[in-house]
Formats: structure tokens, C-alpha cells, sequence
């Protein structure tokens, strides 16, 4: 602190440097965090695939936090952000949970004060208390927000500030750096190196053995430690001839050949 004010450089303009620092380019690794990985089994269950799962989670960081700053938050207008994805209570979601219990687009203020003209179609079947503490319920009203709504990703004011780097996330990306990522996308999976890309690096619990090159997307389970073939191919050792042959798809249930 002292060496600060000794080089007299403003506090402000290093707080600054700080804030923008923080928000560029600041969305952790997923698969160390297990509010991420969370974000991402919620958004699979909820039907979002490829590059969708990638940008929403990216955009559920911006919003929440994954999940983690939940709100309400309001707004200038005196609408709510809620949970996950700060699901909107004008447009998406009621206080009633009725559906006609939402506000017609520029109304916002009238429609704030006198609860009797709410009478528009809500975007969502849901209640904003149920935005709030229901991650499944709120990531199925952000799908809904997504098709419905003209605006596509920009709907969520987070990807207008984002976009660049939301689109262009990983959320797989690390994915077995602690494990998190395996059990909650892939129950009873382990982690290897790069094993199985189609599980980004988890493998069956069945097969726990990592392959080395030029194996490395292959595990094997450990009765059959050695690692083999162009196909899925595990050995009992590398004298034995009958091993054991398992697609990556269907490795729970190896086959012996003879
Ligand atoms: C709310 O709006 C309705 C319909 O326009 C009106 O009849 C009612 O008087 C309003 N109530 C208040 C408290 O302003
Ligand atoms: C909305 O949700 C309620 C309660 O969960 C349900 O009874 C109703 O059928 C739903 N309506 C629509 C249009 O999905």
C-alpha cells in the first residue's frame, strides 16, 4: 500500500484497471467450479445442445454468477431479475404464476403500480419465486426465452457486453480438472487425460485405467489394464490373445473375443 502512494499513482485509475481487468475475459474454467458444472447439467437436462450449452453458460456466469447471485434483482423499471438466468417479471415471469398475470410491453410503469392490468401473456408458466429457487424451472424459461424471443442471446443483457467471449466459451474445456464436471455430467465417470472426446476426458468408472499414446481417448477397466488396437481394445496383459473389445459407446459391457 505504501509503495502505491509512494509511485503516486492515482487509486482510482487502479481501481479501474481492476474492474475492467475482472470483467474481460473473466469467466472461470467449468470444470473446476461446481456451480458451472451444475449450470451445464441443468442446461443439457433442459434440452440446450452444442454451441447453445456453451453460450448459455457463459451467459448464466454474466447473469448469476451460476446460480450463485440469484437476485431478485430490480430493475430501473421496477421489474425483477430472478435466479439462474434473472428470469424477467414483466415479460416471463408473474408474481401469481398465472400465466395472464404478466405486463404488456410498454406498460411497464403503469402496469407496476395498478396490478389489475396485468393482463398479458406471460413468456413462462412459472412464478418468479419459482425462477428464483428452481434452477430446472428457470433454465426451461430460458429456453423458452431463446425461441421466443426476436432477440435471440441478446434477450439477456449480460451477451451485449459478452458476446465475443461468451460465444466463443468452452464449458468442456477443463472438464476433468477436479472431477467436478464428470459426476455431474456423466454419473459414476472418472477423469483421464483426454480419454473418450466424446466425454471430454471422463471415462466409465468401469474403466478406470487411462490409456497412454497413442491410446489416449481409450480406458480400460483395470482386469484388462493393457490398452490396445486401433479399436476399443483392453488386454488382461500384452501376452494374453483373447482380449476384450468395447466400442467407447458401450464400454460397460466389454465383449471377449476369441
Ligand atoms: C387500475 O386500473 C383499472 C383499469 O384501468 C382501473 O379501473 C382502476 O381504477 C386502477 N386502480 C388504481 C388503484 O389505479
Ligand atoms: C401452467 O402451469 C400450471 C400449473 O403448473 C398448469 O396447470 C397449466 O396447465 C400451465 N399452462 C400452460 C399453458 O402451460
Amino acid at each position: 500500500m505504501k509503495m502505491l502512494a509512494n509511485l503516486n499513482i492515482p487509486v482510482r485509475t487502479v481501481l479501474l484497471l481492476i474492474i475492467v481487468s475482472s470483467s474481460i475475459g473473466s469467466i472461470p474454467q467449468c470444470g473446476s467450479n461446481p456451480n458451472c458444472c451444475r449450470t451445464v447439467a441443468t442446461l443439457r437436462n433442459a434440452g440446450f445442445v452444442g454451441s447453445q450449452v456453451n453460450i448459455m453458460t457463459a451467459i448464466a456466469y454474466y447473469e448469476s454468477t451460476w446460480g450463485t447471485r440469484n437476485g431478485p434483482k430490480t430493475n430501473k423499471d421496477g421489474s425483477t431479475d430472478n435466479g439462474l438466468f434473472q428470469v424477467n417479471s414483466y415479460l416471463w415471469c408473474s408474481a401469481s404464476g398465472q400465466q395472464n398475470d404478466c405486463c404488456c410491453p410498454r406498460t411497464y410503469e403503469k402496469c407496476r403500480r395498478n396490478s389489475t392490468l396485468r393482463t398479458c401473456s406471460c413468456g413462462c408458466n412459472i412464478s418468479c419465486s419459482q425462477a428464483l429457487t428452481n434452477d430446472a424451472s428457470n433454465t426451461q424459461c430460458a429456453k423458452t426465452v431463446l425461441s421466443l424471443s426476436k432477440q435471440g442471446y441478446k434477450a439477456w443483457a449480460a451477451y451485449n457486453s459478452c458476446a465475443a467471449e461468451c460465444d466463443s466459451y468452452d464449458a468442456w474445456k477443463g472438464a476433468c480438472s477436479s472431477g467436478n464436471c464428470c459426476s455431474a455430467l456423466f454419473p459414476d465417470s472418472v477423469c483421464c487425460p483426454k480419454a473418450d472426446p466424446n466425454k471430454h476426458g471422463c471415462c466409465p468408472s468401469t474403466h478406470p485405467v487411462c490409456c497412454p499414446a497413442p491410446y489416449q481417448d481409450k480406458c480400460c477397466p483395470s482386469e484388462y489394464p493393457i490398452c490396445c488396437g486401433t479399436h476399443y481394445c483392453c488386454q488382461r496383459s500384452s501376452h494374453d490373445a483373447p482380449f476384450i473389445q468395447a466400442t467407447s459407446k458401450v464400454a460397460a459391457s466389454p465383449k471377449i473375443l476369441p
